[in-house]
């Protein structure tokens, strides 16, 4: 979508359809300036439009040159959020998907938040609300999503570009991980995704070398290799890289993302219904690092961030992986597998173990690893699990905060050491499953015996993928994470100026 600023009056702003969000204020105080501009439709509106953001009013003026107006409470001006604004946003662009509105006008109202932050949270809601997966429908579609969108504000319009800006560059960064997500699982095996991975290097300014089996098996990656072997494609390991000349780090930041392609289950077969049928979003951990790569590079952000995606299908071939198999893994730490189903586990460690050959300042890692998560905290929101080495009360704070302002929330987890007796295996050091209880921190207690430096793990299994449309997401990939790092990542760079 393209996306301009312009200082027109919003009865001069010639577009499909304009999108006016008002606060309660202006509601109580009669909507003046605009019914100057559009006569007394906005007058008779007025009652339908609710202070809550609830619903979108639809009118179509008498007078002035938008074709369409649409009008979303937002609250008021003092207590309106930045996700009240993307959830506004969000509903007018159903409105103009439905109509095929190809220009929009979005009106900057004045709160009490920056114009910067405003325009931006517009933007993103409004692009993020567009997002609709049409690569494989062959019928007509219903909507069409906008092609230009137009920034109308009286004033502050150089902060206003700024925000605008980054919120395209954000949304659209959502939206590569949503497309990759939402791809048909035999259009992205491993080989094909570290292809795709490739090509929005290119696109967006990072570096990416990708690994082949030969190179994997050379590392001594035995996780990502074990998981493998029941597949009939061969696994890659992909490092991107963002490095650039005023880098405010010397240590990397690596961001880590499980990359299971498909996940069956392997020899441990999942159930298909609720369960298997949604198993193409197991790479939603590698979709939303390689959206983040994307972002932080358009955004330009003045920091060394390395990412790394170990990339896999897990499957019960001829020759797959079986329950008792003891596994020696990249750090040379042996595992007994118990559940073929806990893969995720066994491919993050040997990427987080050969993490710490950079000596990273932190990692970060994304993945869709417990179903537990999603009984522990729902959809809308990602478990969050730190180690005990220095700072992890500020890691959790820091990350929390990342959360809450980007709208990609998290919620902590314990990790008190008395869950590792649930691993302790009788024939290898470890084994890959916990018991009945706490299967998410397991999982992170499994993987934390892989790092030695300051660790963030993001389980993103509820998140990740809806049945269901909600909010700015219609179903399928969300694109969670992407928002989460970025946001992460600009603070971070803040810190060190
Ligand atoms: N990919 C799944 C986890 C998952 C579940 C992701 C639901 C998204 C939605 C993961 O590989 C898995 O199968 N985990 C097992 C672990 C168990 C065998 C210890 C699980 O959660 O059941
Ligand atoms: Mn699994
Ligand atoms: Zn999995």
């Amino acid at each position: 979508m393209k996306v301009s600023v312009s200082t027109i009056s919003i009865a001069e702003l010639d577009v499909d359809l304009l999108f006016v969000p008002v606060s309660s204020e202006e509601i109580d105080s009669g909507l003046e300036a605009l019914t100057e501009a559009f006569g007394s439709v906005v007058e008779r509106a007025r009652s339908d439009v609710r202070g809550d953001g609830s619903n979108a009013t639809v009118l179509y003026p008498e007078t002035g040159t938008a074709k369409r107006i649409v009008l979303v409470g937002l609250g008021t001006a003092e207590t309106t959020t930045f996700e009240k604004l993307r959830l506004a946003a969000s509903k007018a662009a159903n409105v103009a998907y439905n109509v095929k509105a190809e220009t929009v006008g979005i009106s900057i109202p004045s709160l009490s938040m920056s114009g910067d932050d405003t325009a931006q949270a517009l933007v993103e809601g409004f692009v993020l609300g567009s997002y609709r997966f049409d690569r494989y429908r062959t019928s007509e579609q219903p909507g069409e999503a906008a092609q230009r969108l137009v920034i109308q504000t009286t004033d502050h319009d150089k902060q206003v570009r700024r925000g605008a800006d980054k919120g395209r560059i954000i949304a659209e960064a959502v939206c590569s991980a949503r497309d990759l997500v939402n791809l048909s699982p035999d259009e992205k095996t491993p080989t094909l995704l570290s292809k795709a991975i490739e090509k929005s290097g290119k696109k967006h300014g990072y570096d990416v070398s990708v690994w082949d089996k030969a190179l994997i098996q050379e590392e001594g990656m035995g996780g990502l290799l074990a998981v493998n072997r029941g597949s009939q494609e061969p696994p890659t390991f992909s490092v991107l890289e963002w490095r650039p000349e005023n880098a405010r780090n010397s240590r990397p930041i690596i961001l880590v993302g499980k990359g299971v392609v498909f996940d069956t289950g392997g020899l441990s077969l999942k159930p298909t219904k609720g369960s298997m049928d949604s198993m193409k979003c197991d790479m939603a951990g590698a979709a939303a690092v390689v959206g983040a790569m994307e972002a932080i590079a358009k955004l330009d952000l003045p920091l060394y961030v390395i990412a790394l995606i170990p990339a896999t299908d897990n499957r019960p071939g001829e020759n797959a992986y079986v329950p008792g198999d003891v596994v020696k893994m990249h750090s040379g730490k042996t595992v007994e597998v118990l559940n073929t189903d806990a893969e995720g586990r066994m491919i993050l460690a040997d990427a987080l173990s050969y993490a710490s050959s950079f000596y990273p300042e932190i990692v970060i890692d994304l993945a869709t690893l417990t179903g537990a998560a999603v009984v522990a905290l729902g959809e809308f929101v990602a478990a969050v699990m730190t180690n005990a080495e220095e700072g992890s009360e500020e890691r959790l704070t820091d990350i929390t905060l990342a959360g809450a302002e980007s709208g990609d929330r998290v919620h902590p987890l314990p990790m008190f050491d008395d869950y590792n007796e649930q691993l302790k295996s009788t024939v290898a050091d470890l084994k890959n499953v916990g018991g009945r209880g706490g299967g998410s921190i397991t999982a992170a207690k499994f993987l934390e015996h892989f790092v030695d430096y300051p660790w963030i793990h993001v389980d993103i299994a509820g998140p990740a993928f809806w049945d269901t449309a909600h909010g700015y997401s219609q179903a399928g990939g969300t694109g969670f994470g992407v928002r989460l790092l970025t946001r992460y990542l600009q603070h971070v760079s803040e810190k060190k100026r």
